[in-house]
């Protein structure tokens, strides 16, 4: 009975490297009132190259080359499909029209089952029409419900980033302490703040939201 475990396990890590497309199974689409997150595919990449090229969201988020042309949106739509960026890498687009808008997305932590990382980031033109709390809701709600081994999750976002923090408190994130983190648009480390949401905070929110 274990051999045939340990040969399924196996076999179905075989079929994985071969269709990686399938390690998005623990990834569903996810539908909100006005978006809908999938999987980012090459007809998104002139949308994510021309707003990526923006250095108001380059210096704001750790790994974004600037410039950002063509090639480094069709490289980060290659590496999503390889899963070698992030956990779940999501394109946020607009349900009523499928317009790209923006990417977000959970990155595992080495070693740590019970915490994922989250990070997003919307194309200038959206902002502050509520799109990215949308987003990082349906979110994290799927990884609090899909995933019993996360009991939080952490996001980091810069001192100077007022509009992030909001989210970040929208969400029902807790402050956590100062840090700092590597940034490849600006070439150095910059100071961040560390957030935090418990499972149980998140559970309460929604039920209180639900009351309502
Ligand atoms: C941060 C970012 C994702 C926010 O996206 P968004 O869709 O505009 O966010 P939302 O509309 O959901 O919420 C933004 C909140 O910030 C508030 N806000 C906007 N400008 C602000 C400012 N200068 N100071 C304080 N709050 C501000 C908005 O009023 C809104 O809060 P409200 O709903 O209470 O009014 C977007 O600005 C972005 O992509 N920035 C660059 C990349 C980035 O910072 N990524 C995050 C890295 S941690």
């Amino acid at each position: 009975m274990q051999r045939d475990l340990n040969r399924e396990s196996q076999s179905r890590l075989s079929r994985e490297r071969l269709r990686p497309d399938l390690q998005r199974r623990d990834c569903p689409v996810l539908l909100s009132q006005r978006l809908v997150l999938r999987a980012p595919h090459e007809d998104d990449i002139d949308a994510i190259a021309h707003l990526a090229n923006n250095d108001k969201i380059a210096t704001m988020v750790s790994r974004m080359p600037h410039p950002y042309t063509t090639a480094d949106a069709a490289k980060f739509v290659e590496r999503t499909k390889e899963g070698a960026i992030g956990n779940c890498v999501y394109a946020i687009t607009k349900a009523e029209n499928g317009e790209f808008i923006g990417c977000c997305g959970i990155e595992n932590i080495p070693d740590d089952d019970s915490v994922v990382e989250i990070g997003y980031w919307l194309g200038e033109p959206y902002w502050g029409k509520g799109y990215t709390t949308e987003a990082a809701q349906v979110l994290i709600d799927m990884v609090f419900r899909t995933r019993n081994e996360v009991d939080h999750i952490d996001a980091r976002c810069r001192v100077v980033n007022p509009r992030s923090r909001r989210v970040l408190h929208k969400c029902g994130f807790q402050f956590q302490g100062p840090g700092m983190v590597q940034s490849l648009a600006i070439g150095g480390s910059v100071a961040v703040e560390w957030y935090r949401l418990e499972r149980r905070n998140w559970m309460s929110l929604k039920s209180w939201g639900g009351q309502r």
